[in-house]
């Protein structure tokens, strides 16, 4: 208990210090040449790119040096040290140093998509190999009304690790692609944070309670540089935060759910994230043209952001993409107009589909809604973890 409320003011220093950071820094990064250009605003002010990396620094020194402090126990009876959490937190804040690194990267460099999804399965390498060594357990429990069919476990061996990587994978990218609008990936990424907090601290009774502490421990000082973060990247942002803060949330979220044991609650949180994903896989495959950026339109007569827009050019289309689009049209999940020669369709985003259905709205409004929707969501997350949960799992 005493290490939390340590940990909780280590958190509010680095909360501090990132927020000035950021504010000494910023210039640094225009004349670096890492600078992006608001694309919904009428001025086009260069503001600083790829900040996240001040917050992902400051966090990961705030994990440092709280290292004597949770394992101060151990160090005075080195008879005893807990070697084994030891080597879980040294490979979480290795996996995480790594994404930062390789998400800034991606920011200097602009990767292509290919890249972002070797990366982080490079960097969550050694996080299988502590989960290798200190658990290795690959059985998955399954749900009450499914036992008469498979038993009550199922051991999927190796394929358990292919699951746990593709998991760093999908976190680290489905928050990079609910972007482009200000606050949006820190806002999401605050809400999940909080999500997990909430969720470790009523688990924090229970026999659990190692993991969920272990997941505290993480959690803490990323909320805390998070928030120092969303201060500067809120409407109107005066910095970005690049890929490299995606890559970061994204491993931080796939770290606590792969060694605190409890991914599919992690995976429940990323409920608009997962939306967003399937929405935007007929973009993502090219089925359908995917433009480099596919967040809304901003018209300056208005001041408001409307769902921006797609050309398919009808000689182009093959089957797979006509009766895809024939499904869309039937869900009413796009707003398309036609001519002989071409078809102009939403970009199959979240964020657009919101301003197709509620209408055009300002910036602002639209990132609230975006974030309403994501509290939302974990509020039904937490009903299908705990009331619904005891109709497919023995307490
Ligand atoms: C992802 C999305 C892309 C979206 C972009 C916005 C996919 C496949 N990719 O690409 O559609 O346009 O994020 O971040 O879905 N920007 C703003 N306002 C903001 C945030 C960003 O105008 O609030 C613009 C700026 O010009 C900034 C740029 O987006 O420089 C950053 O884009 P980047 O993060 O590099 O795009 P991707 O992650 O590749
Ligand atoms: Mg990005």
């Amino acid at each position: 208990m005493l290490s939390l409320i340590l940990l909780m003011i280590l958190s509010l220093i680095a909360f501090l210090i990132t927020d000035e950071l950021i504010l000494k820094l910023k210039n640094l990064f225009i004349n670096a040449g890492l600078y992006g250009i608001d694309l919904c605003k009428t001025d086009k002010n260069k503001i600083p790119e790829a900040l996240g990396v001040v917050s992902g620094c400051v966090f990961l020194i705030t994990c440092f040096l709280f290292i004597p402090i949770a394992f101060g126990n151990g160090l005075m009876d080195t008879q005893h040290f807990p070697h084994n959490e030891f080597a879980e937190f040294l490979a979480a804040l290795l996996s995480i140093c790594c994404m930062l690194l390789l998400g800034f990267a991606d920011d200097v460099l602009d990767l292509r998509w290919r890249y972002k999804l070797v990366l982080p399965t490079v960097a969550s390498l050694p996080l299988l190999v502590v989960y290798y060594v200190n658990f290795n357990s690959t059985t998955f429990i399954i749900p009450i009304p499914f036992r008469s069919w498979f038993g009550v476990s199922v051991n999927i061996g190796f394929l358990y690790y292919i699951y746990m990587g593709m998991l760093a994978v999908f976190c680290t990218n489905a928050i990079n692609i609910l972007a482009g609008i200000n606050g949006i990936e820190v806002g999401q990424s605050f809400v999940i944070a909080l999500s997990i907090v909430v969720f470790d601290i009523i688990e924090l009774q229970g026999d659990q309670y190692k993991a969920h502490t272990f997941s505290l421990h993480i959690m803490i000082p990323y909320l805390a540089t998070t928030l120092g973060l969303l201060k500067h990247n809120w409407y109107p942002s005066r910095v970005f935060v690049g890929d490299t803060f995606c890559y970061v949330s994204g491993m931080t979220f796939a770290v606590v759910g792969i060694l605190s044991h409890f991914s599919k609650t992690v995976l429940l949180f990323f409920l608009p994230q997962i939306i967003n994903f399937i929405y935007s896989v007929p973009q993502l495959f090219h089925f359908i043209p995917c433009p480099r950026h596919r967040l809304p339109k901003f018209s300056a007569e208005t001041n408001l952001l409307h769902a921006s827009r797609s050309i398919i050019i009808k000689k182009d289309m093959n089957v797979f993409t006509k009766v895809m689009l024939q499904i869309l049209t039937l869900l009413r999940l796009v707003d398309f107009t036609e001519d002989n020669e071409s078809i102009t369709i939403n970009n199959m985003t979240l964020i657009n589909l919101f301003l197709i259905k509620l209408g055009p709205m300002s910036e602002v409004m639209l990132t609230k809604k975006i974030l309403l929707f994501q509290i939302l969501c974990s509020c039904v997350a937490f009903v299908i973890r705990y009331p619904l949960a005891t109709y497919f799992y023995d307490k």
